[in-house]
């Protein structure tokens, strides 16, 4: 298939594109700058210049390809409300250009939607409206299947974990870390998080690609809920230092923006997707990758 790829330079996406050739895909990414054109090219992906800022690009693109994974993403941190609304613009502008196509528009979630609770693959995102968590994105591109879109939602751990990356939660909470000389959690540790090794969700991808209905939501999760303490503890062994609970409502100050997200309890299941999609995760645990240095040392377990 001739498969067109936002984000294909991403954390994410670099594991999904391997998966993709393999798999006998014909890819195309979407690139913002000559470097992202470069390094896609090393990979195997033709570059397609664009952004997201750029809808008749994605339009374009979704029209030339056969089928469109949407993995591309803003991040800014520092404000959520712009990456929301351009997260919610560019799933409008896919889904304009592939109702009633039949082509499968594949796109990034969370699973990370409903704390205090273990998400499972029916429950319904609740985010909706360009301004609310991901623009709402899930909800709205759910709401088209009955126009004839084909949305398949990857709902990923909030942890994809993996050797070298500087992406994704976990090297945030080892930069705190390594600013207060102590690995933190928060209260007693108890709130958990899911996670995915970044290799295992690539695999899991191209699976949904190929096979995943209109409408399903596929949780990209490995792991189903890791005790907060147990991933500080392991960063703290890995970087030689204490681990120390904090109060919650020391959890911003202490750890900066991510605080916000580590004192919450985001645990999720992957019970219908492995059987769904015949899927065993393989690569190292969190646990096992933050022991083996993928975030302290940069040794490579990838
Ligand atoms: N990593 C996680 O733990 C995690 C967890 C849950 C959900 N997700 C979601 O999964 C998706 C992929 O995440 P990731 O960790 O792979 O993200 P990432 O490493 O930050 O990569 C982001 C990708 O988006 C591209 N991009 C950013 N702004 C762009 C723009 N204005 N126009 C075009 N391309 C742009 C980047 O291109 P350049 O190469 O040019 O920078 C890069 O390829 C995101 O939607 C993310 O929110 C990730």
């Amino acid at each position: 298939m001739k498969v067109f790829v936002t984000g294909a330079s991403g954390w994410i996406g670099s594991a999904v594109v391997p998966e993709l050739l393999a798999a006998g895909h014909e890819v195309t990414g979407l690139a913002r700058s000559a470097d992202s054109a470069e390094r896609l090219r090393a990979a195997g992906v033709t570059p397609r210049e664009g952004s997201l800022d750029d809808p008749g690009a994605l339009s374009a693109a979704a029209h030339d390809a056969e089928a469109v994974i949407h993995l591309a993403n803003k991040h800014d941190w520092s404000n959520m409300a712009e990456s929301n609304r351009a997260e919610r613009a560019a799933v409008e502008t896919f889904a304009a250009a592939l109702e009633g196509t039949g082509k499968p528009f594949v796109f990034a979630s969370g699973a990370a939607f409903q704390p205090g609770t273990m998400v499972v693959e029916t429950d319904v995102n609740p985010a909706s409206g360009p301004e609310s968590p991901r623009g709402g994105a899930e909800r709205f591109a759910f709401d088209r299947v009955e126009h004839g879109l084909h949305a398949i939602a990857l709902r990923f751990a909030p942890t994809v974990h993996g050797a070298g990356g500087e992406h994704g939660f976990i090297p945030q909470i080892v930069a705190a870390a390594r600013r207060n000389g102590v690995a933190g959690y928060v209260g007693d540790g108890s709130s958990r998080w899911s996670a995915v090794h970044r290799r295992d969700a690539g695999a899991l991808v191209t699976k949904a690609l190929a096979s995943a209905p209109a409408g399903t939501a596929v949780h990209a999760v490995a792991e189903e809920g890791i005790a907060t303490r147990e991933i500080a503890e392991a960063i703290g062994v890995a970087l030689g230092i204490p681990t120390q609970s904090v109060a919650a409502d020391d959890a911003l100050e202490h750890f900066g923006w991510i605080g916000m997200f580590w004192r919450l309890d985001i645990p999720a299941s992957s019970a219908v997707t492995r059987e769904r999609f015949d899927w065993t995760p393989t690569n190292p645990t969190l646990l096992e990758d933050i022991a083996a240095g993928a975030y302290t040392d940069g040794s490579p377990t990838d």
